[in-house]
């Protein structure tokens, strides 16, 4: 079958996840992987049988269309651009970008280089979140009401060993996890339209109780817990809350609500989980997931689509619209927050195609 050759700049935490997964989709030729820290990238290389190489050497290389880029948040624009720059698709973890205005920027550049960027997360192509949207489809909720969005836990400090970053600009809870929520939201619901919302730092310093740092204080730049709603073109209202602030809560991650039914909806940030839907004067009875990649790790589901689309010359689905979408929504929040009102939303991407058969095999989805 036709490849495309991919090379990963990022070798942390979670290129690991991502190489384990991509061994999945033969369509995925990866030619190398660098990092600044040459060191991990050969640690790494050895780890997966695969070429360290340094980041001009990938740039640059004519066989490698498509860059991964597994860098951290500062720096998916930066890498985004110098991939662009060489010639190359790319595709990053999220978020897009720290800001919309750099997001913008990536993506403007894309277009105007006739070049592709797609973005984390994927797991919205995950199984239940694909059967999710199927029963969504079917018409079966009624019109459109709303839903609830959340992640609360008390903060990453207790187990991230160098946590710092989720307490400066770029970092924070909505930044950090509101990507997978509101990403699912949106290949649910449809994009949205405006946001409203409340944005705190309850505390200005936070302890670090993991190891190695145990007892050290950081202090905290952004807010930690964000409270809001965001209200869909589709018409349905959504309240969410992204919280590093709470010790314990007792929501399930999504709901979603419509005139004839509620449907509960499992982690975004994970590809399978269990699916409930209520019929009004029913219960809540548990649905089988119908669709492919629900039971594991299948990070790079949206590399290996878009790898297909590009190939196939078809839409990519985890594709740089809707994450500047994603990311234009999450900082309308500390807009909102700032400023008393009401944001409107300027972009709209469409809806991604529903992910309706396996690419494991080889065969291009629709
Ligand atoms: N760790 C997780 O569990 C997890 C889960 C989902 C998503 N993510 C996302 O993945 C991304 C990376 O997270 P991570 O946990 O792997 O971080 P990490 O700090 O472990 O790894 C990031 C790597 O990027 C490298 N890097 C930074 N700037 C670079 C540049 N300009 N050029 C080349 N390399 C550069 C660093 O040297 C580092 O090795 C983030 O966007 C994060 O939001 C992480």
């Amino acid at each position: 079958m036709e490849k495309l050759g991919i090379g990963i700049i990022g070798c942390g935490n979670i290129s690991s996840a991502y190489l384990t997964a991509m061994a999945s989709f033969p369509v995925l030729d990866i030619r190398g992987i660098a990092d600044l820290n040459q060191g991990l990238a050969e640690q790494r290389a050895g780890e997966f049988n695969l070429v360290a190489r340094s980041i001009d050497d990938l740039l640059s290389d004519p066989q490698i269309q498509l860059i991964v880029n597994l860098t951290v948040p500062k720096a998916h624009v930066e890498v985004g651009l110098q991939a662009l720059a060489h010639g190359k698709h790319t595709y990053s973890e999220k978020p897009l970008g720290v800001t919309f205005a750099e997001g913008l920027k990536l993506a403007e550049t894309a277009k105007a280089s006739g070049l592709r960027i797609g973005a984390a997360p994927d797991t919205f192509l995950g199984g239940a979140h694909q059967t999710a949207r199927s029963i969504i489809d079917t018409g079966v909720l009624g019109m459109p009401v709303g839903g609830t969005a959340t992640f609360m836990c008390p903060g990453h400090e207790r187990w991230h060993p160098n946590p710092d970053f989720y307490y400066e600009a770029g970092g924070g809870p909505m930044l950090d996890m509101g990507p997978y929520y509101i990403t699912d939201l949106v290949n649910l619901l449809g994009p949205v339209a405006k946001v409203a919302g409340f944005a705190i730092a309850p505390r200005s310093e936070r302890t670090i109780t993991s190891e190695p740092r145990n007892g050290e204080k950081i202090p905290v730049h952004i807010p930690t817990h964000v409270s809001g709603v965001m209200a869909f073109e589709s018409g349905a209202v959504v309240q969410i809350g992204m919280s590093f602030d709470v010790a314990g809560h007792k929501h399930v991650p999504l709901e979603v609500y419509g005139t004839e039914g509620t449907l509960i909806v499992p982690d975004p940030n994970k590809f399978g989980g269990d699916i409930e839907l209520l019929k009004k004067g029913g219960s809540f009875e548990p649905q089988p997931t119908t669709e492919p990649y629900a039971d594991g790790n299948y990070r790079s589901l949206g590399v290996a689509d878009m790898a297909h689309a590009i190939l196939s010359n078809r839409p990519h689905r985890a594709n740089g619209d809707l994450a500047l979408h994603v990311l234009e929504v999450m900082e309308a929040f500390g807009k909102a927050a700032d400023s008393g009102q009401t944001i409107t939303i300027a972009t709209r991407p469409e809806r991604p195609a529903p992910l309706s058969q396996s690419i494991v095999d080889g065969r291009l989805a629709r």
